[in-house]
C-alpha cells in the first residue's frame, strides 16, 4: 500500500482590530517603549474588545478565510481541531462553535490544550487522520484571545501577550511532502512557573479567587526564559540531526513568538541566519497557540514547493515541540 502523507494546503489568519501598543502601556504600568522592544521585541499587540467575544471569534474568520481561499466546501471537512488555552467556556469546545459557525456540518470537533505549543500539537494529532486514512480533510487551529486571562496591572505579563489566531487545512498526498518528522515532549514539573491558579476544578471561582486575582496567568518569567531557550534549542537541532539536516538545507525557521531572545538564540544554536526566521513578533506579541500559524499565515507568498521548514515552540505545562516539514505548494500563486 503507499504510504499517505498530510501536507498542508492553505493558511489563513486572524487578528482584530484593537491595537494594544507599547505606549498605552507605559500609562497602565510602570515600563517602557525601550525596555519592552529591548527584552522582548514587540511594540504591539492586537486585542479582541466587545462583549461575548470568544476566542472562537478569532478562529471562525480564520478558518472562514481558509475555507474561502482553498475553495473548501465546508461540509467536505472531517474533522476540526482547536489549540487552544483560553476556550470560549470550560465546556462545549471551542472548536465545536468554530464548527457550527462555518458550517462543517459533517465534521466532529474537539479542543486540545497545550499552551504555546499547541498548534504543534494539534497539527501532529490531525496528520495522525490523515496519514493513517481515516479521514481527508482535516483543519487545525492555533488561537487565542489571551486578554481574558491578562492582568492588565501586571507589568511582567501584560506587555507580553496579545489575541489571534490562524488555521491551516490538512489534506492527504502520495508525493513525498508535508509533514516529515516531529518531537514532542511534555514535563509537569513545569507546571509551578506558569499556570493559572484558579477557575478549574482545583480552584473554581469564588470571590476570595477574584480579590487574590487567580484568575490571570502566573508566570515566573525568567526561569521560563532559561527553560524555553535550551528545550526549543534542543528539540530544534535534534530535529536537523535525525533527518540529515544543514543549516543550508532549511528555507525557514518558524519559532512561537513569545520573546525574540528567545527566537535568536534558538536560530544560533541551529545554525540559522534571521533572514530565514518567520518573526511577527513585534505587531502581534505572544498569541499563545497563534503564533505558529500567524507567521505561516503572515510569510505564505515567500514561501515555495518543496521548501524545508521546521516549527518550533515551548510553552507552559511545560510543552515544547518541533516538526520538519516540506511545503507543499507555491505561496504566491
Ligand atoms: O510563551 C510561553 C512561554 N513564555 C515565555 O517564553 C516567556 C519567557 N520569559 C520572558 O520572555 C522574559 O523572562 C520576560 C520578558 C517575561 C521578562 O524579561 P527578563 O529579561 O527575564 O526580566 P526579569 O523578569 O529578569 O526582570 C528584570 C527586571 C526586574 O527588575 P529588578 O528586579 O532587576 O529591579 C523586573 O522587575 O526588569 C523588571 N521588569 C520590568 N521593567 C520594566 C519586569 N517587567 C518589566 C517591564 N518594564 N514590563
Amino acid at each position: 500500500m503507499k504510504k499517505i502523507y498530510s501536507k498542508i494546503t492553505g493558511v489563513h489568519g486572524y487578528v482584530p482590530d484593537y491595537v494594544l501598543d507599547n505606549s498605552e502601556l507605559e500609562a497602565l504600568v510602570e515600563t517602557s517603549d525601550e525596555w519592552i522592544i529591548t527584552r522582548t521585541g514587540i511594540k504591539e499587540r492586537r486585542l479582541l474588545k466587545g462583549e461575548d467575544q470568544g476566542t472562537s471569534v478569532l478562529g471562525i474568520e480564520a478558518v472562514k478565510g481558509l475555507l474561502e481561499k482553498t475553495n473548501t466546501d465546508p461540509g467536505e471537512i472531517d474533522l476540526i481541531i482547536c489549540a487552544t488555552c483560553t476556550p470560549d467556556m470550560l465546556f462545549p469546545s471551542t472548536a465545536n462553535i468554530v464548527a457550527d459557525a462555518v458550517g462543517a456540518v459533517n465534521s466532529f470537533s474537539y479542543d486540545l490544550q497545550a499552551a504555546c505549543s499547541g498548534f504543534l500539537f494539534g497539527l501532529i494529532t490531525g496528520s495522525q487522520f490523515i496519514e493513517s486514512g481515516t479521514y481527508k480533510k482535516v483543519v487545525v487551529i492555533g488561537a487565542d484571545k489571551m486578554s481574558s486571562i491578562v492582568d492588565y496591572t501586571d507589568r511582567t505579563t501584560c506587555i507580553i501577550f496579545g489575541d489571534g489566531g490562524g488555521a491551516v487545512l490538512l489534506e492527504a498526498t502520495d508525493e513525498p511532502v508535508g509533514i516529515v518528522d516531529s518531537i514532542l515532549r511534555t514535563d509537569g514539573s513545569g507546571v509551578p512557573f506558569l499556570h493559572m491558579k484558579a477557575g478549574g476544578s482545583r480552584r473554581p471561582a469564588t470571590h476570595q479567587t477574584i480579590d487574590a486575582s487567580e484568575h490571570f496567568i502566573y508566570q515566573e518569567g525568567a526561569t521560563v526564559f532559561k527553560f524555553a531557550v535550551k528545550n526549543m534549542a534542543d528539540v530544534s537541532v535534534k530535529i536537523m540531526d535525525r533527518n540529515n539536516l544543514t543549516p543550508d538545507d532549511i528555507a525557514w525557521l518558524v519559532p512561537h513568538q513569545a520573546n525574540m531572545r528567545i527566537i535568536d538564540a534558538t536560530a544560533k544554536r541551529m545554525g540559522i541566519g534571521l533572514e530565514k526566521v518567520m518573526n511577527n513578533i513585534s505587531k502581534y506579541g505572544n498569541t499563545t497557540a497563534g503564533t505558529i500559524p500567524l507567521c505561516l499565515w503572515d510569510y505564505e507568498s515567500q514561501l515555495k514547493k518543496g521548501d524545508n521548514i521546521i516549527l518550533a515552540a515551548f510553552g507552559g505545562g511545560f510543552t515544547w515541540g518541533a516538526t520538519y516539514l516540506k511545503w507543499a505548494y507555491n505561496g504566491h500563486d
